[in-house]
């Protein structure tokens, strides 16, 4: 929470008997700046001390002043507007930014805890499509998000590398593969192969069977199935971290649903102490009608376990392994009642981590407005979508700096940093478009407008060439334009508790988007390197150098690259 608010939430403490913690996070930001700089509503104050709104409204703002912690306040339809001393505020928002760009966003609310992140985990011999996208950069900017609040963090990925599918694999590989044509394209490959095992299927039954006998060697490690997988996991995973070094993206442990195969046993065997376990069906499930739920289904008629269990398996490994006391899953939307039921499962257990399992849904990825499926066949595969957004980069660097030096690892950071920020700043929940023109638009609110004006910022404090010391600058007269700057960044805690407590980073994104709008219309409007005054000079560099700091911290928690010249 923000100095000021906190502040102003004290005076009212003082003037109402309140608790401070608590009016603190009713104040808000008048939605039109020439109001006030912070507002209170007296609607609940009302209630509670029984007077109108405008009555205690009017009150306060006497109180608030006659403090000489604020230039004023005023009381307007139920509101009190408070006006900040901006002067002040300003000379010690832009010292913070510059010089603890962290301490201005992170409350380190989190240390002491350890949390668990399932993000990515795609599955084996299968293409990491664009859908993947989502759950891979989301979950990668969360582990940043909580890091940055001081929390230990374990990244996981969560690989499909376990089911009947394995044995099709094999059986499919081995009648139609070819080791040196596999070992060029792997995942597309295998993925063929598995295609066209499902297609000949269809009108040859028997291999099905040969797929099932492959799958059954497997679990018993007959040694050619479990050379043949292991290889399919091992060059899977090779293409896969391909496109996580160019994302920036990586994870503590690699622990994929075949790591739980011999820890299933001991959760059926907890879960029949606990009484839980009913038959149905000659299934072994966990029933939950309780709470308006199909059953959790732990063992299949025919013994075989399954993707529940197996989360459950793996849950309790990561508490009781990395100490993890909060878990969370980056997964898309579609697999939402399945966590409801494992969270609620070790709730019924008495797991007292239970409750601090938390599901981070996220909505589908459209390519050109089209749903992706990778069943009918529409894949498209996320590294063409990398270079050819890295393409497009380089022709507009070309077009508009061509003299720009170290073209190349521009458009990389460009054109990777358009995919990431595209899928970022939309709320999680919602649905994302991709299309080249809109990610790769310099003046729309993507990656590449943000990157372009943490450098444009680089680029004015390069010309200054050590006019701007390290000291705090003492702000004397904030206009207008400048105090937006200004109010942004004095916001940004608030932004970054929020997206660590929604797990959603979108709200970085937006905050970026909004701090970049406020400085370049800064920009635009008022002289920096050639301001006559010498003392305005000074502010001028501070506030960019401000903006530098923090637009540098918000790309690189969201993973992009902080650009100083493109
Ligand atoms: N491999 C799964 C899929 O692609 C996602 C796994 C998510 N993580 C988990 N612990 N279930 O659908």
């Amino acid at each position: 929470m923000s100095t000021e608010k906190s502040e102003l939430a004290s005076v009212v403490a003082k003037a109402t008997g309140l608790d401070s913690t608590e009016l603190v996070t009713w104040i808000e930001y008048p939605p039109n700046p020439n109001l006030g700089d912070l507002a209170f509503p007296c609607f609940r104050l009302a209630k509670i001390q029984k007077k109108s709104p405008q009555q205690i409204a009017e009150q306060l703002a006497k109180e608030i002043s006659g403090s000489n912690r604020f230039a004023g306040a005023e009381a307007a339809g139920g509101y009190v507007n408070v006006r900040l001393l901006r002067d002040k505020v300003a000379t010690t928002t832009i010292h913070l930014a510059r010089t603890a760009t962290e301490s201005l966003f992170s409350s380190q609310k989190m240390k002491g805890r350890v949390a668990a992140v399932d993000y990515s985990s795609p599955n084996i011999a299968k293409p990491f499509g664009v859908g993947h996208l989502r759950s891979t950069i989301i979950g990668q900017s969360i582990v940043r998000l909580l890091k940055a609040n001081g929390c230990e963090v374990v990244g996981i990925n969560h690989l499909g590398d376990w089911g009947t599918q394995f044995g099709k694999n094999i059986a499919a590989y081995l009648r139609w593969g070819d080791e040196e044509v596999v070992k060029q394209n792997p995942v597309r490959e295998l993925f063929h192969l598995y295609v066209r095992f499902h297609d000949e299927a269809k009108d040859n039954p028997e291999l099905e069977d040969e797929g099932r006998l492959w799958f059954k060697r497997l679990e018993e490690g007959d040694p050619t199935a479990r050379r043949l997988w292991q290889w399919f996991i091992d060059e899977s995973i090779a293409v896969f971290k391909k496109t996580y070094d160019l994302l920036d993206v990586s994870f503590d442990h690699y622990l994929g649903e075949s790591f739980y195969n011999d820890k299933m046993e001991a959760v059926v065997d907890e879960l029949r102490r606990d009484n839980l376990l009913v038959e149905s069906e000659g299934a072994e499930v966990v029933d939950l009608s309780e709470w308006n739920m199909p059953p959790c289904i732990i063992k299949k008629s025919d013994g075989a376990s399954i993707y529940a269990t197996r989360d459950l398996a793996a849950a309790m490994y990561r508490n009781q392994t990395f100490g993890a006391d909060t878990l969370v899953y980056v997964v898309g939307a579609e697999q939402t009642l399945h966590f409801q039921q494992i969270f609620k499962v070790l709730e019924l257990m008495g797991k007292p981590w239970a409750k601090n399992c938390k599901h981070v849904s996220f909505g589908m990825m459209k390519y050109n407005g089209e749903r992706l499926s990778t069943r009918r066949g529409k894949v498209v595969y996320l590294d063409d979508v990398l270079s050819r957004a890295v393409d497009e980069a380089a022709k507009i660097i070309e077009s508009k700096n061509p003299s720009l030096s170290d073209k190349e690892s521009v458009a990389k950071a460009v054109g990777v940093g358009a995919v990431i920020f595209n899928d970022l700043k939309t709320y999680r929940q919602h649905d994302v478009d991709f299309r080249y023109e809109d990610v790769l638009n310099f003046d729309g609110e993507t990656g590449p407008y943000v990157q372009y004006t943490h450098a444009r910022a680089c680029s004015v404090l390069r010309k200054a060439e050590g006019m701007l010391g390290q000291d705090p600058v003492s702000f004397a007269e904030v206009t207008e334009i400048e105090w937006r700057v200004v109010s942004q960044l004095m916001q940004a805690a608030e932004y970054f508790d929020r997206a660590v407590a929604e797990y959603d980073p979108s709200l970085i994104a937006r905050f970026a988007l909004d701090l970049c709008q406020a400085f370049n219309r800064f920009y635009h409007d008022h002289p920096i390197l050639t301001a006559e005054d010498p003392s305005v000079r000074q502010t001028r560099l501070a506030l960019t150098d401000a903006t530098r700091a923090v637009l540098n911290w918000c790309l690189t928690v969201l993973g992009l690259t902080a650009l100083e010249a493109m």
